[in-house]
């Protein structure tokens, strides 16, 4: 069904370092979340707190009335199965097969018998797209599969949290619109509530309901994709259009004559809202929207060309 993370004030700290602080937002039950950032804002960081890898210095996350900054290990396990995680690079063994990859969870965590864990692999890989892949290394076939892969190994215990990790890092455009696609999809079919983290803008565009942005060490923006896209905050604006012109420098923020220099600078316009993927698989997501509610709902213009099917993408 997903079930809904509500993560409240939220700091975490490596020693002296503060990474984040002060971070709030209710991840929606059944939706699909993106969290950008520039790298090394603590993504990572953020995914980890989230199934208890890493503890905050101050803050909640409760999941089902369970509070994972503070609760017991013993409750730790127990929330922790309802997370299917998709790390970066799959984090697949790369001396056992793909089916013995993806049985994996099963065979450590289930006492099935492998009879059930076959119907289980075989069900998973063919949601992934990967029937008839099963007896190959990680290492024979190709970055798009791997992701696959690895996705059907998170999916394997049936999660009702599921978390990616840059799942189109190191993929191709072609590669990553089969990934969105099949993201969107699997969230139509499976129903459990999806966090993204990424920093393609096109994902972040298109595929979720909510965007949320890390930067700076703390939480810029959080709320539906349509607030964010059509949103003229400074930092919020350049991230999501990829533009140099903004508070963001080219490794940190920029210092005050930087910004000085571009005062006056013309933006361009806010691009076209494009219209959220949909499912391919003729099953309608939970959290379907009318293209332009939220914009209607708040009084917001779009930005001219909003939400009509030909609506570009950016490209980058
Ligand atoms: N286990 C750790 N111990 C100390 N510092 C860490 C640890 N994990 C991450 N960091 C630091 O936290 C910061 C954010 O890292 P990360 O979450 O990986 O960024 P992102 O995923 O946004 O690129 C980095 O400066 C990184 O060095
Ligand atoms: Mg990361």
């Amino acid at each position: 069904m997903g079930v809904e993370i509500q993560v409240e004030h939220l700091t975490k700290s490596f020693g002296k370092q503060v990474i984040w602080r002060d971070v709030s937002l209710t991840v929606p039950a059944g939706e699909i979340c993106v969290m950008l950032g520039p790298s090394g804002t603590g993504k990572s960081v953020f995914l980890k707190a989230l199934i208890g890898l890493l503890k905050p210095e101050e803050g909640s996350i409760v999941i089902e009335g369970t509070d994972i900054a503070t609760c017991s290990e013993k409750d730790l396990y127990e929330i922790r199965k309802l997370f299917g995680v998709l790390f970066q690079d799959g984090a697949m063994f790369g001396s056992m097969n793909l089916y013995d990859n993806v049985a994996f969870p099963l065979r450590e965590h289930t006492r099935k018998s492998e009879s059930d864990i076959r119907d289980i692999v075989m069900e998973k890989m063919d949601l992934v797209g990967l029937v008839g892949a099963e007896d190959k290394l990680p290492g024979e076939i190709s970055g798009g599969m791997r992701k696959r892969a690895g996705l059907a190994r998170a999916l394997v215990l049936d999660p009702e949290i599921v978390l990616f990790d840059e799942p189109d890092s190191g993929l191709d455009p072609v590669r990553t619109a089969f990934l969105n696609q099949l993201i969107v999809d699997l969230n139509a079919q499976i129903d459990a509530t999806f966090l993204i983290v990424t920093h393609d803008i096109n994902t972040a565009r298109t595929v979720p309901d909510n965007i949320g942005l890390l930067y700076h060490k703390h939480l810029a923006m959080f709320g539906p994709r349509e607030m964010l896209l059509s949103s003229e905050e400074p930092v919020v604006r350049q991230f999501l259009n990829a533009q140099r012109v903004g508070p963001i420098g080219m490794s940190e923020e920029k210092d005050a004559t930087e910004l000085a220099a571009e005062e006056g600078q013309e933006l361009p316009p806010l691009p076209p809202i494009a219209l959220q993927l949909e499912p391919s698989n003729g099953i309608p997501r939970r959290s379907q929207r009318e293209p332009g509610e939220w914009c209607r709902q708040n009084g917001i213009t779009p930005p001219p060309g909003s939400f009509r099917p030909e609506a570009a993408v950016l490209s980058g």
